[in-house]
């Protein structure tokens, strides 16, 4: 079934502001992505969010393989956002591992959901957030118990995996002790992020034990199979360079079209996607989706939730 222009609608963007980076963190696949570390103008900025103006954009990550406040004017890309789409819903993260700036302050206000990533306590926190200072993070969550966050909600992201799933305690008891500010510590179950490859990841008993306890801040959708998947019909994901891939489960991907090249129309006919819009609504995976980690985590997090 080829989906037609007229119902080919986007909901959900995933915009890439920048893939300039200061750490190097251990299940990250952007050192595998990004070859050459760009911030994207905004010119190219407008320009892509004219082409979306007409679409029914109500939700919006502006992230990507990169820290968004490395972005000299990601407050200015965040403003700019909100006047397009004020009712979107807008997503961002950050690693907290820079002095906290008037380029954070001032995008705020345009951000409603702000994840804080911190995944891990000291040791395992530096370890797998290679280039990260502890320190630099305390100081940062101190500076923040001093702004006023108006009405953006804050939470910790926590990536959890083999090496860090014991410290999930000592965040939360951080959270709860120190930084009433922060509403929650998401638990997001490692994923990878390409094609090629997957995760082996040898989930113990002790994992489960512990993830369990936290069953309610676990983040992620189950049962779950392609048929589900929203991302070949309403998602569009884009690089800072304008290269436009399926989703953000599969970045390694070849992109189908280039966004500052060509119209929303013409990306939106690429076979390729087209093709991996019928796969998953056949239940039936190709090279694209074969290695998909919403799938790996469908039973992994029923377990989680039933248990
Ligand atoms: C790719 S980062 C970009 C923003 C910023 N650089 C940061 O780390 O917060 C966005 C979010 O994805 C999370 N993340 C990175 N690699 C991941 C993975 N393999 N599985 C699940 N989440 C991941 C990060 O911890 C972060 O919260
Ligand atoms: S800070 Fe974010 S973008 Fe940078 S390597 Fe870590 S997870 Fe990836
Ligand atoms: S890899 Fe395929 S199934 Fe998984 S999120 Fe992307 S498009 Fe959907």
């Amino acid at each position: 079934m080829i989906i037609s222009q007229q119902n080919h609608k986007i909901t959900y963007l995933y915009l890439e502001p920048t893939n300039k980076c200061n750490l190097d963190c251990t299940y990250c696949n952007r050192a595998d992505i990004v070859k050459k570390t760009k911030d994207i103008s905004l010119e190219d900025w407008n320009m892509v969010l004219d082409k979306f103006s007409s679409q029914p954009v109500n939700e919006a990550k502006l992230m990507g393989h990169g820290e968004p406040f490395l972005h000299p004017d990601f407050h200015q890309l965040c403003r700019r956002f909100k006047e397009v789409f004020p009712s979107a819903f807008v997503i961002s993260a950050t690693n907290c591992q820079y002095k906290l700036n008037n380029n954070f302050i001032e995008a705020l206000p345009y951000i409603d959901l702000l994840y804080l990533s911190v995944d891990g306590y000291k040791e395992s926190y530096e370890k797998n957030r290679s280039g990260a200072k502890w320190s630099r993070l305390i100081e940062f969550l101190d500076d923040l118990l001093n702004i006023d966050a108006g009405k953006t909600r804050i939470t910790i992201n926590y990536v959890v995996h083999g090496g860090n799933y014991k410290d999930i305690e000592k965040i939360h008891d951080m959270v709860s002790k120190k930084y009433n500010y922060i509403e929650e510590v998401r638990l997001n179950i490692a994923q990878w992020w390409g094609e090629d490859e997957e995760i082996q990841e040898d989930y113990t008993d002790d994992f489960y034990r512990t993830v369990i306890k936290y069953k309610e801040n676990v983040k992620g959708k189950t049962p779950w199979t392609y048929s589900d998947c929203y991302w070949p019909k309403t998602g569009f994901y884009m690089n800072v360079n304008g290269d436009v891939k399926i989703c953000c489960l599969n970045t390694s991907t070849n992109p189908i079209g280039n966004i500052f090249e060509s119209s929303l129309h013409d990306i939106l006919q690429s076979p390729k996607l087209q093709k991996i819009a019928e796969e998953c609504r056949l239940d039936a995976p190709g090279i694209h989706c074969r290695k998909c980690d919403y799938k790996r985590l469908s039973p992994i997090l029923e377990y989680i939730y039933n248990s």
